[in-house]
This record gives C-alpha cells, structure tokens and sequence, in this order.
C-alpha cells in the first residue's frame, strides 16, 4: 500500500486518485493519448497529441520545450530570461542564462517540504539484508557534512567514496554551497571500502594521491568499517567535523551555467577527460529523463546498480531520481556477491520498480542459469534497462524473457558522459521494442546519421557515424581546462553537428542501432562492419562466455578479423574443434568474410573498473606495439595484458 507520510489528507486523495486513475488508463492503452497526463508541460504545445508528436515537437521548437519543462520541473531562485544560446560549430552551450537555482533544494528540500518521511535512498550494502533506508532529515541531509573549511563558492572538491548516503550528502553539500565536485582543495574519503567481502583501502589509497597533489588542504574520512586508519596532518575526522558544525547552511544561488561537476571518461586514445557538466541543464534532463524513459511513477523505488562515481550513477542513482523526488538504491556489492542471485534477492527485498544494469553483468548472469533468477519474486519490476555497451540479442532476449517474465519492457538506453543523460531508447509505452536497439530519440534529441564524406544520410535503411544535430540542456559544456579539445573531438568532426564517435544503423522504420565505437568499426576487403556484430554470433556459441573482436592491419583484405574467446568455466569442448564451430557460425549469420582470421583462448579480456572491455589494448598486442599499450591506469586486473600478450605469442 502506498500512501505519503504526513502529507495532508488533500494531497493523499489527490495523488491516490491520480494514481489510480493513471494505473487504469496504463491498462487500457488511453494514457499515452492524454497530453496532460503523459507530460503535464506539454499541455497547449500545438499539434502534440501523443508521445511521437510530442518528440516531433521539442525537436522543432526547442525552445518552448525546455522552457515549458525546465519551469514545470525546476524550482528556480531567479527565472532565467534566455533558453539557449548555442552555436554547436564554436562549441558554445549555455542554457537557461540570467536563471540561477540550486541543485540541493531541487534534490532534498522541496521534497521534505511536501513529504518528509519519504525514503530518498536506500543504501543496499555489501552484506545482502543490511540496507539502510535514509529519509531526507537522516544522515543524507547537506547541511551536516558542509564544513567551513571549504564553505567557498567554486571551491572544488574531490569525493572519493563508495555508493553510500554520505557520498550523495557530499555531492549535494557541494551543490548546496556552489563548489563543482572532483579536482580539489578538498577531498573526501571513507576509510576502507567493502565490496563482495573483499575490504579495499580507500584511503591508502587517497594517502598516494594526496602526497603528489600539493593542491590538496584537507581530507575528510568518514568510516564505513570499524577500522582506524592512520590519519595524517591534513586529515579530519567527518562525522566529527559534521557534529561541530552549524545545521542550517543556506543555499548559494547558483547561475544556470556554474560547473556542477567533472567527470573523467577515456576517449579512445589518449589521457581521460574531465567532462564538465553545469547546474540547471544537467539536472533538468537527468530528471526528464529518468522520468519518462523508465516510466517513474511517484512512489516506485528505482535500482540503479552502477557506482555513483560514474555518470550513470551521477544521473540515474543520485541527481535523477532525487530531483523527482524519487526513492533510490545504493548499490555496494557485485551480481554475484554472495551468489548470483544478488540482484534479484534484492528486487524481491527492496520491492524495485525499475531496474538499470549492463549488458556485461547480463551477460556474466545468463550463464549461471535460470535458476538463479526464478528463485526469487519479481513482481514489482515494471521496466528494464540496459546500458554502457551495445546488448547482443542473447542477453537482451534472456533479460526480457526470464527477469522480466516476458512482461516488461527492456530500454536499452544509449547515451555517454558527454551527453549527461539518455538520449536514444525504447519508450516503455512502445507496442513494439525490437531486442538490441536503442530505437528512438528521446525529446529534443535529434540524430543523424553521416556518411564518409560528411553529409547527412536521408534515407532509410543507412549506416554512419552518429551525430546530433541540435544542442540539448544536458549536454557537457567543456573539457576541464581544455575547451580546444572539447571542440576538436565534439564539434570539429562534422561542424555544427555533435560527434558521439559512435556508428548507428537506422532500420526502414527509422529506428537506430548503435553499433559500437567508429573505431572499433573494420573494414575487411571491402566491407564495413562493426566488430559488436561478429562478437554477438560469437557469443551465442554456447561454450563461449565473452569475446572482444579487433580488426588488424592486414595485406590483402586491409583488416583481418582477430578474435579473442573467453570460454565458460564448464565449457569441455576441444579449442580446435571450436574455432571451426565459430568459424561456421560467423560464416552462416553474417558472411564468410567476417569470420575470424585468428580465435585466441584467454582465461579474462582487459577491463576497466566500470567493466568495458579496453580494446585498444586488445589492437595492441595484435598489432606487436607493446610500447604503445597507453594509460592503463583504468585498468581492473593489470595481470589480464600479460597472459594475453603471451597467448598472442604462442599463437602468431
Ligand atoms: C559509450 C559511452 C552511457 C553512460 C555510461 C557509459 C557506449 C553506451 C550504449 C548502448 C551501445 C552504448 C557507446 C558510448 N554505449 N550505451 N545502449 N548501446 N553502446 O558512458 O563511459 O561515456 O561511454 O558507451 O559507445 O559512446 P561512457
């Protein structure tokens, strides 16, 4: 049963009533056809009778859209008196100018007001069963963690944390007090990590950094274990230092355009960059968002399973749900800690609406079996997403078929750092969501694809480099001290158009398919084709647990297709006589010329923290440039490169 707490009787029937009343019309289809009810702002919009026309119409009158939307779903201190003043070719975004605002009252207060025992987080820690469930006026309010030593609007502030309330209370102390979060005076930490009972020394860690950064005043250490770590000169005890200070810390009025945060994300080559993301932009399209591509009903508790430190987190564990006043999931662990029921033991114990994983921990699940899943009660879901990597037809249909119960819609959500939020998935609503397309723009988006030459491809069905054509509100700014690359890997590529550096393919019906990064696209005698493609037949071998296939130089075809093969622990079959299996099915799904030159067994691919294969690494060592491996300092298990460098010897 669902009913606010200490709301007034008022507000208790009106919602009730309005959630009846949306649940009746979900079932009978009618709801997506109320323009009210679908999106309250777009009442009036001329022409919008339904969600495609509603999409039609934010693309074509931007302005109106955002300003209806960013009035309606932002509380503002001052109103802002320009939409957008954007010139996509001079890499100039700025939204909402003359407005100002501040995240945390958007985030926390606005909700206390209205319902203050209202669960915001629940924190579901490493030990499956000691959740903690955080109202408001708990441990995650702001205005304990603000300290006065760094109480200076655009102060910069590192956090270093698990998923934890104390973290989203640090995200929003910042935005509360107008200091952009990461790059610091300040760093904040916890003593140790737990994650899959294994405990990581946090703060060790934080120790190294500290002595090469002599930017760095002070550090804060909360305590997640019991532990005493050995605390330096600049190092504060925070609960401590939260005690002493003064509860109430009046919001700094922020500009629409202050920095929010940074973010590192590594581009294919090269040093990470620190993307930057600002104030009323950002939140407005994380809360849009979350919103409408998950379906998110007031009441519902979302689970987003990514660390908060990625943007993922960042939008759809914190900022999103937050700024609708949502109930929202930390999660600690890992999908197999204590066993690979994990996350659904949790769906059961947590009551999740809605839950947003990767296609990685998909794929890692199927292959323990059904059994794990069936175990548990997965009524309450209502969608299912997916995100970070392109989701091979396998897991998609397994996600569907056997979490979902065939009864929810799976979005496979395709977006990046740079673009702040979701930009092209399913509509939960769609009659029809085709397994592994990320199918639809979402409001104000507008794709397009381009050729080699650099025009625009008009007709369907088309492949090209993915590009939109119009600036939306939570796309990044800059790159942190560095607005010249920001132009040349966004805006130079095709001028006037954002580059994502992803290949899409749009169907006949017009819906898109991302195909993987444009340079993991190779070109083999001729053809163009995305190594995600071969790597999706390759995966449906059923010995084959994951595979990460790379084009190298070669003589006659101009790239040769070398593939490397992870195999499942039970998997008893001879590699010889595998090879040739996989051979026959690249050659009977795709064509003869995509199959695999080289089929390399290794025990585990190279992987970053959030789990993405680093194929550049991969093309490394097919291509002999062992010096050339780059920054591997994202990289999980360092030990990875080096059996595969040697597997690679034995091989060629
Ligand atoms: C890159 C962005 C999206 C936030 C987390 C990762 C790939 C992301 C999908 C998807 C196919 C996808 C793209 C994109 N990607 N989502 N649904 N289907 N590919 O953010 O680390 O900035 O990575 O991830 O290649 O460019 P990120």
């Amino acid at each position: 049963m669902w009913l606010p707490c200490r709301c007034t009787s008022k507000t208790i029937v009106t919602s009730y009533a309005r959630r009846v009343f949306k649940s009746y019309f979900c079932v009978f289809g009618r709801w997506k056809c109320d323009v009210a009810a679908l999106m309250p702002e777009a009442v009036g919009f001329e022409g919008v009778k339904d969600c495609s026309s509603l999409q039609e119409f934010s693309v074509s009158n931007s302005a109106s859209f955002w300003a209806a939307a960013a009035r309606h779903r932002l509380s503002w201190i001052k109103p802002f008196h320009t939409v957008q003043d954007c010139d996509l070719s001079l890499g100039r975004i700025k939204w909402f100018e003359g407005g100002q605002l501040n995240v945390s009252v958007n985030c926390l207060d606005r909700h206390v007001d209205t319902c203050p025992e209202r669960v915001a987080l629940i924190w579901e820690r490493d030990e499956p069963g000691s959740e903690i469930k955080a109202a408001p006026g708990d441990d995650m309010s702001p205005r304990k963690p603000v300290e006065t030593a760094w109480r200076e609007k655009g102060d910069c502030v590192t956090i270093y944390m698990p998923p934890c309330p104390l973290a989203v209370a640090s995200m929003l102390a910042c935005a509360r007090i107008g200091a952009a979060h990461n790059v610091s005076s300040t760093v904040i930490t916890v003593n140790q990590g737990v994650r899959a009972g294994k405990v990581t020394e946090l703060k060790r860690t934080v120790d190294a950094a500290v002595k090469d950064c002599p930017s760095v005043q002070q550090v804060l250490v909360a305590m997640r274990t019991e532990n005493p770590v050995t605390m330096t000169a600049k190092d504060m005890d925070m609960e401590e230092e939260m005690l002493k200070e003064d509860v109430v810390c009046e919001p700094e009025a922020m500009d629409s355009e202050d920095v929010l945060f940074l973010l590192y994300t590594s581009g294919s080559t090269g040093k990470p960059k620190g993307v930057v993301h600002t104030q009323a932009g950002y939140l407005l399209y994380a809360a849009l968002t979350h919103r409408y591509v998950f379906s998110y009903q007031d009441g519902d508790v979302f689970g987003c399973v990514a660390d908060i430190g990625w943007i993922t987190g960042h939008s759809y564990s914190v900022y999103g749900p937050l700024a609708n006043g949502g109930t929202t999931v930390l999660f600690e662990s890992t999908p197999i800690y204590p066993d690979p029921g994990r996350y659904w033991e949790m769906v059961q114990r947590l009551k999740i609406n809605q839950f947003y994983g990767a296609p990685t921990a998909i794929r890692l699940l199927l292959k323990y079996g059904d059994q794990w899943v069936q175990k548990y009660d997965r009524s309450t879901l209502k969608t299912l997403g997916s995100v970070g990597e392109p989701i091979n037809t396998e897991a998609w249909e397994w996600y569907h078929r056997v979490v979902g119960d065939g009864r929810c819609p799976v979005v496979d959500t395709w977006w990046q750092t740079e673009t702040g939020g979701i930009c092209i998935t399913p509509r939960p609503s769609d009659p029809e969501i085709v397994p592994g397309m990320a199918m639809r723009p979402f409001f104000g988006i507008k794709p397009v694809l381009m050729d080699t030459e650099g025009k625009v491809v008009t007709s369907n069905p088309a492949s090209g480099a993915l590009c939109l054509a119009q600036p939306w509100p939570g796309m990044a700014r800059t790159i942190h001290n560095n607005h010249e690359r920001f132009i040349e890997t966004y805006c130079q590529p095709h001028p006037g158009y954002f580059f994502t550096g992803d290949g899409a393919y749009r169907s006949k019906e017009g819906y898109y398919q991302i195909t993987g990064r444009l340079d993991d696209v190779i070109n083999v005698s001729g053809h163009r084709i995305g190594t995600a493609e071969i790597e999706d037949v390759v995966n449906q071998c059923s010995a084959v647990a994951e595979s990460a296939v790379i084009g190298y130089s070669h003589d006659i075809k101009g790239q040769g297709v070398y593939t490397f093969v992870v195999l499942k622990k039970d998997a008893d079959d001879q590699e010889a006589d595998l090879s040739q299996q996989l051979n026959n099915m690249v050659s009977k799904n795709i064509a003869k010329y995509a199959c695999p030159d080289f089929i390399q067994f290794v025990q585990r691919l190279p992987k970053t923290r959030s789990g993405k294969i680093m194929r550049r690494v991969l093309r490394k060592v097919v291509e002999r440039d062992l010096d050339g491996l780059g920054d591997l300092s994202t990289l999980d298990d360092p030990a990875a490169v080096q059996e595969i460098i040697q597997g690679h010897r034995k091989l060629c």
